[in-house]
């Protein structure tokens, strides 16, 4: 029988909020959210139907588990605040190494590669998972919880997993910028952004098809300088979206070029499912 772990979960945001449902779904118990905002650990609190606290001196000893889903830049300053006891502590960023926990017993890192928003639904069993802690056995615990939420579990390290975060950084946080350059130039010219969503779509799903550099198409692709120029010449009024443009036809072209990522030829998925390490 799958043993109930006992969680804390720390953070009112966006990944507490999906990975304490995902979490209470696998049958684990959230013995308390902890939260440095009173009514949004109440709200958080509530939506999981569990305790909550706002007393971070005041951890239960007899959790097993204890996940830091804050901001990067507070886990330093939790690591220091928390007693955990013998708990493992996790944290869930991309790009903050394991070592930020290291003055704790048991700690580790439960990264989910997904784009979070509370208020849209995920299917964990989709998200790639990777995990890291301080001891083989920390692995196991942390990669058998994380096989309860998706088929996708790997080992990987805090060096090949700021990576990770980087690629994801350009694969999402860019992608989406550049449909929010769009959204804006439509906009302004009375159009609507719906036109783009066949489009966008059809764009992520090929890029999974056929592998991105396989799937570029367009003027810069092409090389055709004529529909280059006048496209920087119709965004006379955004110099700022002028110079994205031109450096990204540029980045199209080169790339296109040589078909490669020069520099980053060590860094690949992990096609043979192997661990990432
Ligand atoms: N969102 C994503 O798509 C995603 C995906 C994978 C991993 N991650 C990682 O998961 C972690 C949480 O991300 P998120 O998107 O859930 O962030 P978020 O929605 O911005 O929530 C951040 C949480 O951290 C709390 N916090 C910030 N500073 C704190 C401090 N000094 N002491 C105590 N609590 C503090 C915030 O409290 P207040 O509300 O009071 O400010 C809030 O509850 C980050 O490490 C992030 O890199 C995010």
């Amino acid at each position: 029988m799958k043993e109930s772990i006992k969680i804390i979960l720390v953070g009112t945001g966006n990944v507490a909020h999906h990975l304490g449902l995902a979490l209470l779904d696998a049958g684990h118990e959230i013995m308390q959210v902890l939260g440095r905002n009173r009514e949004k650990t109440k709200a958080l609190a509530q939506k999981l139907s569990v305790d909550f606290s706002v007393d971070f001196g005041g951890l239960d000893k007899i959790a097993d588990l204890i996940i830091l889903a804050v901001s990067d830049n507070a886990l330093a300053e939790l690591a220091g605040k928390i007693d955990p006891g013998k708990a493992l502590v996790v944290h869930t960023s991309g790009s903050v190494p394991v070592d930020v926990l290291s003055a704790l017993p048991n700690y580790g890192v439960f990264y989910p590669l997904q784009t979070f928003s509370k208020e849209r639904l995920v299917d964990f069993s989709d998200i790639p998972i990777f995990v890291e802690a301080n001891s083989e056995k920390n692995v196991r615990r942390l990669k058998n919880l994380a096989l309860q939420l998706s088929p996708k579990v790997e080992v990987c390290d805090s060096e090949h997993r700021k990576y990770l975060h980087l690629a994801a950084v350009f694969a999402c946080n860019f992608s989406n910028h550049m449909c929010a350059i769009a959204e804006c130039l439509l906009e302004k010219h009375g159009l609507k952004f719906d036109h783009l969503a066949p489009l966008i779509l059809e764009t992520a799903q090929k890029a999974i098809d056929k592998k991105p550099k396989n799937a570029q198409t367009g003027p810069a692709l092409r090389n055709d300088q004529n529909t280059i120029n006048e496209h920087v010449a119709l965004l006379a009024d955004h110099p700022e979206y002028q110079k994205i443009y031109s450096f990204v036809s540029k980045s199209i072209l080169d790339f296109s070029a040589g078909k490669k990522c020069d520099g980053l030829a060590h860094i690949q998925g992990d096609e043979n499912g192997e661990d990432i390490k």
